[in-house]
């Protein structure tokens, strides 16, 4: 499950739209299932123990003659499921280490369009401004060391479309706690200017070690827009990063656009996926960069940029808020 969501600066207004919320199961999420059920009845019947005579002696029975039929019955699906699981996380490992992790299509899309949105909403105050001679500014807060987004081309909309309205002089900051490397940064750079250079526009990158959950050196309200995609899923402390986000975006007009990971709300009905989220959590914070699947970034987010109730967001439909699935998304989406 993934959220997006931009705002715009103080003026704190949203609209919520369920319309893409879809309720599947994948075949990966069939299969995890039954690794549950599976482990489920080892679990049971490794620590069943029964009375063996009358000095209360105990005496473990075999673990198999404890599994229900039911039990039994779903272990051939629940081994497959595991060896599916193994599988596919021997592959991410292998991709991984080839550098050329390539997520969903449909995830891709949502980064490309919140990107797109959020900078575009924040054009106009920007050319309100007396300056405007100036750059337009976006920070993207956790680029990771291979700088997917920009070399997926997933600014090509934001770019496209700031085109159109005007804008073309843009410097994007990367920040990360780990930097990519130089050749990284370049192939980067490339992509981001491949796609400016028939519109006239000039794209400035940089990349800057450091915390988002520090105080940075930017002053306050430096940039036009913050964006970020499975970042606040990885920092330690979401609040102190969106404080800093907060600190740092245009009070006026400046806008926030995310893609996350996020938990599964009570209200909600996916109670298997929820279930997936908090078992696998441990282990995709292992071999995902401190990646969390069970937090409520949304919740944080609320709280950060004071928006009290749905009513404040359901005032504006320059903002956006919105929850939905990504079936292929690894481990759980
Ligand atoms: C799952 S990766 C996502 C990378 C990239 N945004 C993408 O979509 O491919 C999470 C990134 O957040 C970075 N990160 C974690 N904590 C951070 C922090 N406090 N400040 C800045 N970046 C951070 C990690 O180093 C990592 O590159």
């Amino acid at each position: 499950m993934a959220e997006m969501q931009y705002f715009e600066g103080e003026k704190l207004a949203f609209m919520k739209n369920d319309s893409h919320f879809r309720k599947r199961l994948s075949i990966a999420r069939m299969l995890l299932y039954c690794v549950f059920i599976t482990s489920e009845a080892v679990r049971s019947a490794s620590f069943s123990m029964t009375p063996k005579n009358d000095d209360n002696e105990v005496a473990l029975r075999s673990p198999l003659s404890q599994l229900s039929r039911r039990q039994i019955l779903a272990s051939p699906f629940a081994i497959g499921g595991a060896i599916a699981y193994g599988k596919s996380l021997s592959d991410v490992a292998k991709k991984i280490s080839r550098g050329d992790l390539e997520y969903p299509p449909a995830h891709e899309k949502r980064v490309e369009s919140t990107i797109a949105n959020a900078m575009v909403a924040a054009v106009p105050s920007f050319l309100s401004e007396k300056n405007t001679n100036r750059p337009f500014r976006v920070l993207e807060i956790g680029i990771g060391d291979n700088c997917r987004v920009s070399r997926r081309g997933l600014y090509d909309e934001a770019f496209e479309e700031l085109s159109k309205r005007g804008v073309s002089n843009i410097a994007l900051t990367g920040l990360d706690i780990v930097v990519p490397k130089s050749n990284v940064m370049a192939q980067a750079e490339n992509r981001l200017n491949k796609n400016s250079s028939g519109k006239q526009m000039k794209v400035n990158f940089d990349v800057l070690e450091g915390s988002i959950e520090s105080k940075s050196t930017f002053s306050n309200g430096w940039f036009d827009c913050v964006v970020c995609a499975l970042t606040l899923c990885s920092v330690d402390n979401q609040v102190a990063a969106l404080e800093e986000v907060k600190r740092v975006l245009r009070p006026n007009g400046g806008t926030f656009g995310f893609v996350e990971h996020v938990a599964v709300n009570i209200e909600e009905p996916y109670r298997i996926l929820n279930l997936q989220q908090q078992v696998f959590d441990p282990l995709q914070q292992v071999v995902a960069h401190n990646c969390h699947l069970h937090r409520y970034t949304g919740d944080n987010i609320l709280k950060v940029f004071s928006i009290q109730k749905e009513e404040d967001y359901a005032l504006s439909s320059r903002l956006s808020y919105e929850r939905f699935l990504v079936d292929d998304m690894w481990p759980v989406s």
